[in-house]
């Protein structure tokens, strides 16, 4: 059952709210996949369509989903319940729920990569590669010994786990505070360095100016799940961040900041990257190992890569953990609020079903590498219908939900509490309404009729 919600805790600070969310959204989403999915999915033209996602679709839906999360300080399951009591729009939220556990199955696997890459970097094993097809080589030996990915896969689990017992003030607010700004300025002085190798510029190209001739359906629909996955949008995620919100917030300025970080990081780490790889002669389609085959060559290359190596993967791995954080938080928040579960029994419970099932993402480039049901890895498949599928439906139905049926009036009025000034009411409104869920469901049309 819902419960009063006496005891779920606020945020301590403004700041401390947009830190957190802007934790949840950046994560290896920016840093990992966006990088390798715009150099297989043609470049420039994907970036664009990316960027256009973002503004019409991710951004007001996160709006709505902050709304519809402070308005009734619950879980996703429990806040479309009370809107709309009786009525199927629960399913948003079991969906979202369902996302947040499939989401982090995978997650926490790549989130286990990266820290192994800490410890490979503090032990100078990852420090000699003279180009990226050595440092290729090595990664894909590392994903494919499957007792070593799965060790660190379980510590990243733990350490997650070990995080959301404590709940949103302990553990997620602080760990936010310092991570936004490192990461940023750690990001600048790599574009800086990848853009003064010989013959960047060629990646800049690829990067920055679209060949509109490469767009299908299924780029299009691959970058609008980016921008779900980006943004933490379509599974509640950021409905339940903004349930721990107190009144006095403005929620507008809070989602223009989260959006444009997010979306700044990405950007930036497309600007580390793609120089790098054309400057040394590697196919942008790479995949998934593209960033660890191409970062271990520039760091050998630069002064005090070294230490560079351990703190840019140190980062990386606050950052995939502030992220995996909110993944959990939300199915905790279900099985607290719904289910009335301690929250020490949904976090132990679900965390350690959450990691077993993703022991066969984790096998996916090792025993499980010849698996391929209908084309694809476990891996994969986990990813596909979570990122490309639950997300973008999720959001869109949220979309309609706030639009049509618990209205934009009601919205307003939630937005509007203690006199904040929404500035950009107006093109709220309209992408809400008429834009996002209509250019979800063309794309989803598209690709059906393709
Ligand atoms: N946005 C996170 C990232 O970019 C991933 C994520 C997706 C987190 C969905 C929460 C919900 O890494």
């Amino acid at each position: 059952m819902a419960n009063a919600n006496n005891n779920r805790g606020l945020w301590k600070s403004r700041m401390g709210f947009i830190l957190a969310a802007s934790g949840s959204a950046v994560g290896l989403g920016n840093v990992w996949k966006f990088p390798y999915i715009a150099g297989q999915n043609g470049g420039g033209a994907f970036v664009l369509i990316y960027l256009i996602c973002t503004a019409v679709v991710g951004l007001p839906i996160m709006l709505s989903e902050f709304t519809i999360g402070r308005k009734t300080s619950l879980n996703p399951v429990g806040a479309f319940q009370s809107l709309k009591p009786g009525t199927p729009w629960i399913g948003i939220g079991y969906m979202g729920v369902l996302a947040g556990f499939l989401i982090l199955s995978f997650y926490a696997v790549v989130g286990g990569w990266t820290l192994a890459y800490v410890v490979k970097s503090l032990s100078h094993t990852i420090d000699h590669f003279t180009n990226p097809g050595e440092a290729g080589n090595f990664f894909g030996q590392f994903i494919g010994n499957t007792g070593e990915v799965l060790f660190y896969h379980a510590v990243f689990m733990g350490i997650t786990i070990g995080i959301v017992i404590r709940g949103v003030h302990g553990g997620i607010e602080k760990a936010c505070d310092i991570l936004m700004p490192a990461l940023v300025l750690m990001l600048v002085i790599l574009m800086i360095r990848s853009l003064t190798l010989d013959g960047a510029m060629e990646g800049v190209e690829f990067y920055l100016s679209p060949d509109f001739s490469k767009i299908t359906p299924q780029i299009v629909l691959v970058a609008m799940g980016q921008a779900f996955f980006s943004l933490s949008l379509g599974m509640g995620a950021m409905l339940t961040y903004g349930s721990y919100l107190p009144a006095k917030e403005n929620l507008t300025s809070a989602t223009l900041y989260v959006v444009l970080f997010d979306t700044g990081i990405a950007l930036l780490m497309g600007m580390v990257i793609f120089p790098a790889v054309f400057a040394m002669g590697l196919e942008p389609t790479d995949g998934p190992g593209l960033v660890f085959s191409v970062l271990p060559v520039v760091f050998r290359d630069m002064p005090m890569g070294y230490a560079v190596s351990i703190i840019f993967f140190g980062l990386l791995t606050i950052a995939a953990l502030t992220s995996a954080i909110s993944l959990l938080e939300v199915v905790t928040a279900y099985f607290i609020d719904q289910k009335g579960w301690p929250r020490k029994k949904a976090v132990l419970v679900m965390g350690g079903v959450i990691f077993l099932i993703g022991i066969p993402s984790g096998m996916s480039f090792g025993l499980l590498a010849d698996w391929k049901p209908l084309g694809m890895s476990f891996f994969d498949h986990v990813d596909n219908i979570a990122s490309n599928y639950l997300l973008p439906i999720g959001g869109m139905l949220t979309a309609i939900f706030v639009a049509w049926i618990w209205g934009t009036k009601e919205a307003h009025k939630e937005i509007e509490r203690h006199e904040t000034v929404f500035h950009w009411a107006a093109y709220w409104e309209f992408v809400i309404r008429y834009i996002a869920p209509v250019a979800v469901a063309i794309v989803f049309l598209a690709k059906l009729i393709r």
